[in-house]
């Protein structure tokens, strides 16, 4: 910058350095409260004298673009820096179809927010509070002590290699067959399953779901455009005879399926379901995409097994696992087991985006993981979730007697209110203080209405009482309403 500088004759050398400081000042290329080099320094740089430099500095100084601090040095000041010019682009313009679709489906844009007071029904996240905080803190000692510099190197894009062993054993655990099998690490389900659409479909495919769905999982899919076939939900999982009618002459490139604790339902599908449903899928060529996201916290200690755990040593199962609500979401880690050659083309994917997810959460989780730490928090989460499950249901039994209640537990459950609107009903809730999430936002096309889904995990016992006492006053009031609109 001031090695720039180039002399002319005919105009003194400490004006010249003047006038080219000067310059960068009003360019904004020296801001506000930068040192300029001492006078010994600059000399050095410029070939000059230190007086020359003292004497170009003195003119600055009386013109106020700079000041000197005895002891300190020389300031640019900030009053002669010139505003840059109008310069205005409208990124509105700019976007593509993937941003529009992103931004209008983005809920936490669009959504009612929480204030501070409010009773939120809304988040199905772990409670912090949950957390060994003592075991992660020696999982981050431990491990970064063993590996020292190399877990801050770059690694892997499939991840690192003793998480991966330790994934590998935890699928067999649940009865996956590992042959021809691999695993890919991913930052949580949501950059898994957009790996998977990204590397294996195009705009147009179909892509079968329950529906309702995962709201994320929705979005993932309008992003890629792709033609979403919901099938309906029953008690009990998918509803076999709507599967087939769905799946009869449509060329389907995916079945996405959440078998247990499923989002928003709380569904557990059954074995006999789990099993037709994978034999339809199995017998019309359709891969299936498992979101085993919440399976360990199943209230009882046996688990219904996975799709994947079915396939055997077919390949028609990739399976999607992750750590955010099971444990930590704040990680992002989850990752991806399936067909070896599946994952080898999913690797040149996670490359290409992010190169690998950290080695650094990885390492910390893996020793979080093999201390034993994981298991017993599971143990205390279930029987903490289970309690408050039974107590929101007790509750909701109670007071809105006309609510039809889905789901066996996890971190939420799912009400169907027969001719409320429950967009209307969560604004009466809002302003007495209670949100929760509507229904609406779990149907491919927004087409149910009187849906709505509470997470009860993060909320005192007193809370959601209160709670569902607000949602019962908000019914009344808005049957009310309904009753004045027909006289
Ligand atoms: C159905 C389902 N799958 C997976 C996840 C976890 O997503 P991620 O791992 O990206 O946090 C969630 C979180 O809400 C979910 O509801």
């Amino acid at each position: 910058m001031f090695k720039d500088l180039i002399f002319v004759d005919g105009t003194s050398k400490y004006v010249q350095i003047a006038d080219h400081i000067t310059k960068l000042i009003e360019d904004g290329m020296l801001i506000e409260g930068t040192k300029l080099p001492s006078s010994r320094e600059l000399s050095s740089i410029l070939g000059v004298g230190r007086n020359t430099i003292v004497e170009a500095y003195g003119i600055l100084e009386e013109k106020e673009f700079v000041e000197t601090l005895k002891g300190k040095g020389t300031f640019v000041l900030g009053n002669k820096i010139k505003m840059k010019s109008n310069w205005h682009i409208d990124w509105n313009t700019k976007t593509n179809r993937y941003a529009e679709i992103a931004e209008q489906l983005d809920i936490v844009k669009s959504e009612d927010k929480w204030k501070h007071g409010m009773i939120s029904f809304k988040s199905i996240s772990p409670p912090g509070e949950l957390f060994d905080m003592e075991e992660f803190k020696r999982a981050f000692l431990n491990r970064i002590s063993i590996e020292e510099h190399k877990i801050l190197n770059y690694g892997y894009a499939i991840g690192y290699r003793p998480f991966l062993q330790y994934l590998n054993s935890y699928m067999i655990e649940k009865g996956a067959c590992s042959k021809n099998k691999d695993i890919i690490v991913t930052n949580g389900f949501t950059e898994g399953l957009d790996m998977l659409l990204s590397a294996f479909t195009k705009p147009g495919d179909y892509i079968l779901c329950e529906n309702p769905t995962h709201n994320t999982a929705l979005k993932i899919m309008k992003t890629h455009e792709l033609n979403i076939i919901g099938v309906d939900m029953m008690e009990d999982g998918l509803d076999i005879d709507d599967l087939e009618k769905k799946i009869k002459d449509r060329n389907i490139k995916f079945a996405y399926l959440i078998p247990s604790y499923h989002n928003p339902t709380g569904v557990v599908m059954s074995i006999s379901k789990r099993n037709k449903a994978y034999n339809i899928l199995r017998e019309n060529n359709i891969p299936i995409i498992e979101d085993g996201f919440n399976e360990e916290l199943i209230y009882e200690s046996s688990h219904a097994i996975p799709l994947t755990t079915i396939d055997g040593e077919n390949n028609g199962v990739i399976y999607l696992g992750s750590y955010s609500k099971i444990l930590f979401p704040g990680l992002r880690i989850g990752w991806i087991y399936g067909d070896k050659r599946a994952i080898e083309i999913l690797e040149s994917v996670k490359r290409c985006r992010n190169i690998h997810t950290s080695f650094l959460d990885q390492g910390i989780l893996y020793e979080f993981l093999k201390s034993g730490a994981f298991e017993k928090y599971i143990k205390k989460v279930r029987r903490v979730y289970k309690e408050k499950y039974e107590f929101t249901k007790e509750c909701i039994e109670k007071n809105i007697k006309e609510a039809e209640i889905w789901g066996e537990g996890g971190l939420h459950m799912f009400l169907k209110i027969k001719g409320i609107d429950t967009r209307q009903l969560l604004r009466v809730c809002y302003e007495k203080g209670v949100i929760f999430m509507p229904g609406d936002v779990f149907y491919i096309n927004r087409e149910e209405n009187s849906t709505l889904r509470l997470g009860f995990t993060r909320l005192s016992y007193e809370e959601i009482e209160k709670g569902i006492k607000i949602i019962k006053e908000a019914l009344e009031t808005i049957k009310k309403q309904q009753n004045c609109g027909k006289m």
